[in-house]
C-alpha cells in the first residue's frame, strides 16, 4: 500500500507536466500509465506552442532544449485558389509568436526531469480503477502492476489519461454534460526527413480538401491532408500521399515539396468534444481527459498546458496556504479557455476543409469568407490572436 499527495492518471503531456510543477513546488506525487515510456514517446502528435505553454515549460523547468531547437514562428500562410496569404501573425498581435516543438520532445524532456529528480512514474499501470472521490473522504486507486495488485492512497486525484482514459469514465453519467461534434473526415500524417516547403506552416484549402505543411526542424518535414474517415493506411503509399499533397497545395509551395520516405504515417479524426464540469469532489480532469479540439486550430496540446497552470495553482495554494479558492474556481476558468478555443478550432475546421454534404451557397460561403480573410486586416488579426493563443489570466 502506498500513499502520496495527487495521484496523477497518465503520462502524456497534461500528466507529466502536472507532475514537474507539483514537484518543483514541494508536493508528492505519483503517476500511473497504462503504456510503456518507449509507446508514450513514439506517438507524433502537436507540433506548435503558445507563448503562454513556453512560459510554463519555463516555469516547470524543462525548457532548454525547447529554446535551443524549437523554431520561434511570427506567421503562417494561408493558400486558397492558387494563392498564398501571409498571415503576420506578431506584427498583428503586438510581438506575440509561437513555438514549433515536437510534443514528443516536450515529453522526452519532462521524462527527463521526472526520472533526474527520481520520481515515481509507474508504466504499464494495467486496470487502473478510481475509488471514493466523491464520498468525502479520501480516495483511493487500486491497478495492476506486474500482474500484482496494487492501491495507492492520495488527497487528489488528477485525471490527465486523455479522451479514452478511464478517469471520466469513473464518474456517473448524470453528474456531468457533454458537448460533441464529429466530422465526416480525417487526417493522413506523414513524417519525414525532407526540408519544410516554406520557412512558415502553409495551410491550403482545396475542392479536393484541407492540406497542412508543418515541420519539425529545418530539415524534417510534418505533413496532413484530410482524408475519408474509412481511409486505411495501406491505400496510401507514400508517392500516393506526395502527390495528393503536392496538387491541393497553391503552386509556389508545391515547387518547393521534395518527397521523402515517410517515417511515421496516422490517420487521426476529428472532433470537438467538452465534458462540464471538470471537478468532481476530488477528481480533477485535464487536457484531452476533458476536451477534445480538431487540430486544425492547432490548440490541444495548448489548452492541456493551461488547465494544468490552473490545476497546478489551485493545489499550490492548497498546500501551501490551506485556501481552496482557486481548486474551487478551477473548473469555471478553465472552461472559459476551452470553450474560446473551441470555437476558434471549429472555425478554423470549417474554414479549410471540404464538407462532404456542403452545398453550393455553403461553398461559396467558404470561399467569401477566404476572400475577406486575404483581403482584411480586421480578419487577419482575428485569425491571429486566436492563433497566437488569447492571453491567460494571471
Ligand atoms: P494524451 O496525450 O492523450 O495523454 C494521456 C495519457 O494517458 C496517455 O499516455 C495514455 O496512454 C494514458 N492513459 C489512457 N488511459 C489510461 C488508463 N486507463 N490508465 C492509465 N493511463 C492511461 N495540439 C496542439 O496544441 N498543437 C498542435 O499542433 C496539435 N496537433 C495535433 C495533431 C494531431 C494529428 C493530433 C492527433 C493531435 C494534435 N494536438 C495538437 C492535440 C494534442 O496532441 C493533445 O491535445 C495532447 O496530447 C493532450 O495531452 P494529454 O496529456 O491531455 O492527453
Ligand atoms: C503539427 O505540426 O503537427 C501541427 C501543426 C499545426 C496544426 C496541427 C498540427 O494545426
Amino acid at each position: 500500500m502506498q500513499s502520496t499527495q495527487v495521484a496523477i492518471i497518465g503520462a502524456g503531456p497534461s500528466g507529466l507536466l502536472l507532475g514537474q510543477l507539483l514537484s518543483r513546488a514541494g508536493i508528492h506525487n505519483v503517476i500511473l500509465e497504462q503504456r510503456s515510456d518507449e509507446h508514450v514517446l513514439a506517438r507524433v502528435r502537436a507540433g506548435i506552442l503558445e507563448q503562454g505553454t513556453v512560459d510554463l515549460l519555463e516555469e516547470a523547468g524543462v525548457a532548454d532544449r525547447l529554446h535551443q531547437e524549437g523554431l520561434v514562428h511570427d506567421g503562417i500562410y494561408i493558400a486558397f485558389n492558387g494563392e498564398r496569404q501571409h498571415i503576420a501573425l506578431s506584427s498583428l498581435t503586438g510581438g506575440r509568436s509561437v513555438t514549433v516543438y515536437g510534443q514528443t520532445e516536450i515529453t522526452r524532456d519532462l521524462m527527463a526531469a521526472r526520472a533526474a529528480a527520481g520520481l515515481s512514474t509507474h508504466y504499464e499501470a494495467a486496470g487502473v480503477a478510481l475509488h471514493d472521490f466523491e464520498s468525502g473522504g479520501k480516495p483511493w486507486v487500486s491497478y495492476l502492476r506486474n500482474g500484482k495488485p496494487e492501491v495507492l492512497h492520495c488527497d487528489y486525484i488528477a485525471g490527465c489519461d486523455g479522451f479514452h482514459g478511464v478517469s471520466r469514465h469513473s464518474i456517473a453519467p448524470d453528474a456531468f454534460k457533454t458537448f460533441e461534434r464529429t466530422y465526416p473526415f480525417g487526417w493522413l500524417g506523414v513524417l519525414a526527413d525532407t526540408p519544410p516547403v516554406a520557412p512558415e506552416l502553409v495551410y491550403a484549402q482545396h475542392p479536393r480538401g484541407f492540406a497542412l505543411c508543418s515541420m519539425r526542424s529545418r530539415t524534417r518535414s510534418r505533413c496532413y491532408i484530410q482524408c475519408c474517415l474509412t481511409d486505411s493506411l495501406n491505400q496510401w503509399s507514400d508517392e500516393l500521399f506526395w502527390a495528393e499533397l503536392r496538387m491541393r497545395l497553391d503552386p509556389v509551395s508545391a515547387a518547393a515539396l521534395q518527397p521523402a520516405v515517410a517515417l511515421e504515417k496516422s490517420i487521426a479524426p476529428l472532433r470537438s468534444f467538452v465534458a462540464e464540469p471538470m471537478r468532481f469532489g476530488r477528481l480533477f480532469l485535464a487536457g484531452d481527459a476533458a476536451h477534445i479540439v480538431p487540430p486544425t486550430g492547432a490548440k490541444g496540446l495548448n489548452l492541456a498546458a493551461s488547465d494544468v497552470r490552473y490545476l497546478a495553482q489551485g493545489l499550490i495554494e492548497h498546500y501551501r496556504e490551506h485556501s481552496s479558492i482557486a481548486l474551487n474556481h478551477y473548473s469555471a476558468r478553465a472552461l472559459q479557455r476551452v470553450w474560446r478555443a473551441e470555437r476558434f478550432s471549429w472555425a478554423m475546421t470549417r474554414l479549410l476543409h471540404s464538407f462532404p454534404d456542403q452545398g453550393s451557397f455553403d461553398h461559396r460561403l467558404q470561399q467569401a469568407e477566404l476572400d475577406y480573410l486575404f483581403s482584411s486586416t480586421a480578419a487577419q488579426t482575428s485569425l491571429a490572436e486566436n492563433y497566437v493563443g488569447l492571453a491567460l489570466d494571471a
